[in-house]
Formats: C-alpha cells, structure tokens, sequence
C-alpha cells in the first residue's frame, strides 16, 4: 500500500506565462512521479479557490509561492510516513488538513497538485499505465457507490448508465499491442526499485475512446472579447479513432487559417485555448465562417464535423439580463435565440448557454434543446457535487463538463463524474485556458471513459502535449471512439442545416 515518503513542488509557468504549482510525490516503494496543475480564467464563482500571494511585485499578485510552501511545509509534515489505502483516503486527509469548503486556506492549486502527483506515484508503484490505475479507480469507486456522502443514487441505475455508454461495437484485440497488458507507457513514471508485482490491468473496463471537440474560433475571456460568445469547437464526427479525427480537425482549423486572413485580413494570431480570433459581427456570422472552413476542407457539416458551442454566458450577463451586443435580452429570448443556432447550423452541444446562477431558466434550456443538442453545464456545476445534485433534480442540463482543478481533488472530481452517470448524463472532460505540457488529462479522459474530450486546438504544446498523449495511448488501447449516435441517444439531430 502506497506510503508516503517526500512531498515536493514548486512553482512553474502555466501557457499564459503565469504561475501554477507542479508536485512531486515519493512513495516508500521508490516509485515517484510529478503532476502539474492547470488555471482557468473564465472560471465559475463556485470553483475551489486557486492560492495566490497578491504580492504585486510578482506576476502581478498571481505567485503561487504559498501554496508551493503549503506543500513543501504543512502538507509534506503531515501526510509524510503515512500509509494510504487508496487515493480516497489520501484526498480525504488533503480536504480535513485544509478544513475550509472552498480549499483556500492551502489552496485548491496546492491540494490537487499532491492528489494527482500521489495518482501518478501510485500507478508507477502498481507498473500500470495512468489511464489503467485511473479505470481502476473508477471501478473501485462505482462499487462503493451507496457509500459516499450524495451518492444515494441506486447503483444499478449507475450499471444501467455504463452499460449504454459501453455498448457498440466492440474493441478490436491487437495481438501486437499491449492492450489488455502492461504497456511500456510513457504516463508510468520512474519505477520503484522494490514495487510489488503488477496487478493486472482494468484496462478491459475502458471499451471506448472519448470523442474530441477542438477549438476552432475564439472569443470572450478567451480572446479579448471580440465577440461575447466563448469558443466554437469541431467535433469530428465520423472518424472512428483519435487519429483520424486529428486528421480532420487539421484540414478543417488550416481552412480556418486561411478563411480568417482572406475574409478578415487578419494573420495568425491565436487565443489562450489556440482558437482562432477573427472579428465576425456576430455568433451566426462565426458559426456560418466555421461551416465553410468544414465545407473548405471537403467536408460535409453536420455528418462529418458538427460544431460545439461554449457560451460562456455568465460572462455577460448582469441585471438578469444577456448583453450578446445586439441587443440586452432575457433569458427565455437568449433560450430562443440558442434554439435558432441548432436549427440553422449543424451545433450539437451547448455549454454554458445560461448564467450560473440563473437557476430558474435553465430547464427550458434542457427542454427546448432536447432532440437538438447536449445542454452542457460548466460555470454551472464547477465539477462540485452538490451543485451536480441541485442540476439533476432540477434537470437543468444533461452534460458535465469535468475540470478536476474546479473541485480540488481527484475523489471529488470522481464523485462528481459518478453523480452524473447516474443521470445519464454525458461526461465531457476538460483542459483549462492555463495548462501545461502535463498530459495526465489524456489518461483521465480514458480511464474515466469520458464521452468527449475539450483539450483546446490544434496548436501550442500545453494543447497538443494532451492529443499526442491520446495518441500514444490509442496506439496501446487500439480502440474505436464513443459512437456519435450517442450522443443523438439524446435525441441530437446530425444532419447538415437544410
Ligand atoms: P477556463 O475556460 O479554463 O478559462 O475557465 C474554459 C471553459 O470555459 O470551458
Ligand atoms: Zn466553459
């Protein structure tokens, strides 16, 4: 059982150059591993608080030094000579050594650092892949479901949920590949000199790859505002693996390159996520811009590459009122309007189409975009569970968009991601706008079998460091990707706009 030898960080630069805390984790066996922490700038206001020092002489106040110390100090004091049973254990000791609701007095940054570096350890202690100990530890934790505080939900409805999202055609063995073993993976870090002997792998419990949905065209926080509305994403639809739905989305995101510099004179420039920024008048103008880029490349909308949306509403929202610039509107006409999109362009998924506090109209938004696309909750629930539970019982939506640092620990995040199975929901697991070239998001995303993936575009390192991990583990797990008729399982229509 992992015991606990050395706990270490240190501060790093995120992609926007600003500071986050990257950790290292020595277990007794030997074995140890480090993981890196991600920073949102849209950021919901229900998120566990990221540490800074507010010292303005450093990074504008954004140093992560604190929490860097916290790990160094306190959290390396105590946890140090302890023996876990399992990550549950260990994250519980990091919420109860914290003791606030929203991690601010270590700081959420500080305490997902230790649980994600102690995930990395572990699995090198074990000589399994990362995605493997991550589909063990799913396991483990749907089969102590009723246990966990929230989580009364009946576990057979939670087999029922997994039993769809599984089902389809099944994985094709490769005799050559390390699928159903222990792969060379490059996720399992430095190997304990005196580890046990391997257990073997859950990876038959992953049977599918996430989809990918890949930035093409930014705005809001993400891209100095030009527009209101956040990002719009290609889902390729049709391809059946990771990479041949990379092949596309490059055909479609070069086409997007040249469509913004013969359209909108401007050059490449990119924003936080790697999304193109060009300054159409309005969504509809951007949404008819990324259907010719897909036409462009030689597809067809709608069956090939269909759109995702990411409104990021709350950001404009004030007064109970949407300011999409047009003109300031309600929420039942921004419900209207959001409608329209799905009929006119091939939009299969809308996240954050309401604010995060306007509680009261997002069951419309759920009711009126059934049959159309997935109503996707990110600044809503902030990956928290009782915010999951509140959505549920509302039905406010039918998607999660699952970011591990808006909650603080991997056992939250799990629990989250459990709460909205038994919903039979989608899971749609995400990258931040500040990330680094730390690629455990990739094993998370598989082991967690994840429906979708949103790890930003096609360009910067932070963003490709977590496709080219999908990659290498694709060529282990040579599985296909969760059908898109899963998604149309919720009833979303694929066909291209008449
Ligand atoms: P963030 O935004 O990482 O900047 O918070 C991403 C998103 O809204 O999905
Ligand atoms: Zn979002």
């Amino acid at each position: 059982m992992p015991k606990i030898k050395e706990l270490t960080a240190l501060e790093i630069l995120d992609s926007r150059g600003r500071p986050t805390v990257r950790a290292t984790c020595r277990l007794g066996s030997g074995a140890v591993a480090s993981a890196s922490v991600p920073s949102g700038a849209s950021t919901g206001a229900a998120e566990a608080l990221e540490l800074r020092d507010g010292d303005p002489h450093r990074y504008a106040g954004l140093g992560c030094r604190q929490a860097v110390g916290h790990v160094n100090g306190e959290i390396h004091r105590c946890l140090c000579g302890t023996v876990f049973d399992d990550q549950a254990s260990l994250d519980q000791s990091l919420i109860e050594l914290d003791g606030t609701a929203n991690k601010s007095r270590l700081g959420a940054n500080a305490i997902l650092s230790v649980s994600l570096a102690f995930a990395r350890a572990t699995a090198a202690e074990s000589e399994v892949p990362l995605y493997s100990h991550f589909a063990e530890m799913l396991g483990r934790c749907r089969g102590k479901m009723g246990q966990a505080p929230g989580l009364e939900v009946a576990s057979s409805r939670i087999r029922e949920n997994s039993e769809t999202f599984r089902e389809g055609r099944p994985p094709t063995p490769n005799p050559n590949s390390h699928e159903f073993g222990h792969s060379p993976s490059k996720n399992v870090a430095s190997k304990a000199p005196n580890a046990r002997a391997p257990e073997p792998a859950p990876c038959s419990a992953i049977r599918r790859f996430p989809r990918l949905t890949i930035n093409l065209f930014s705005g809001g926080k993400h891209a100095g505002q030009q527009l209101p509305i956040q990002d719009v994403l290609i889902v390729p639809a049709s391809p059946t693996t990771v990479a041949d739905s990379l092949v596309m989305a490059s055909a479609v995101y070069q086409a997007a390159v040249r469509l913004t510099a013969a359209k909108y004179g401007q050059r490449w420039l990119t924003a936080d996520e790697g999304g193109l920024g060009p300054p159409a008048r309005s969504p509809e103008e951007l949404f008819e811009d990324a259907v010719q880029c897909i036409r462009d490349a030689g597809f067809e909308p709608g069956r090939d590459v269909c759109l995702a949306v990411d409104v990021a509403s709350s950001h404009f929202y004030r007064d109970g009122r949407y300011d999409l610039r047009s003109q300031p509107c309600s929420g039942s006409e921004l419900i209207e309007r959001l409608c329209a999109w799905t009929r006119d362009f091939p939009i299969v998924s809308i996240e954050d189409g309401l604010a995060e506090d306007d509680w009261q109209h997002w069951p419309a938004l759920r009711e009126a975009l059934d049959g159309r696309a997935l109503v996707l909750g990110d600044d809503l629930l902030c990956t928290n569970p009782q915010r999951i539970a509140r959505a549920v019982q509302t039905r406010a939506c039918n998607a999660l968009l699952l970011k591990v640092n808006q909650i603080g620990t991997l056992s939250e995040a799990l629990h989250a991601y459990l709460l909205a199975r038994a919903a039979g929901w989608q899971v749609v697991v995400s990258v931040r706008s500040g990330d680094t070239e730390d690629d455990w998001f990739s094993d998370l995303a598989v082991g967690w079998s994840g429906d979708q993936t949103k790890a930003g575009s096609l360009t910067q390192s932070e963003r490709l460091a977590k496709y080219n991990r999908l990659l290498a583990i694709e060529a282990e797990l040579p599985l296909p990707i969760v059908d898109w008729p899963h998604v149309a399982e919720a009833g979303v229509r694929t066909a291209p706009p008449s």
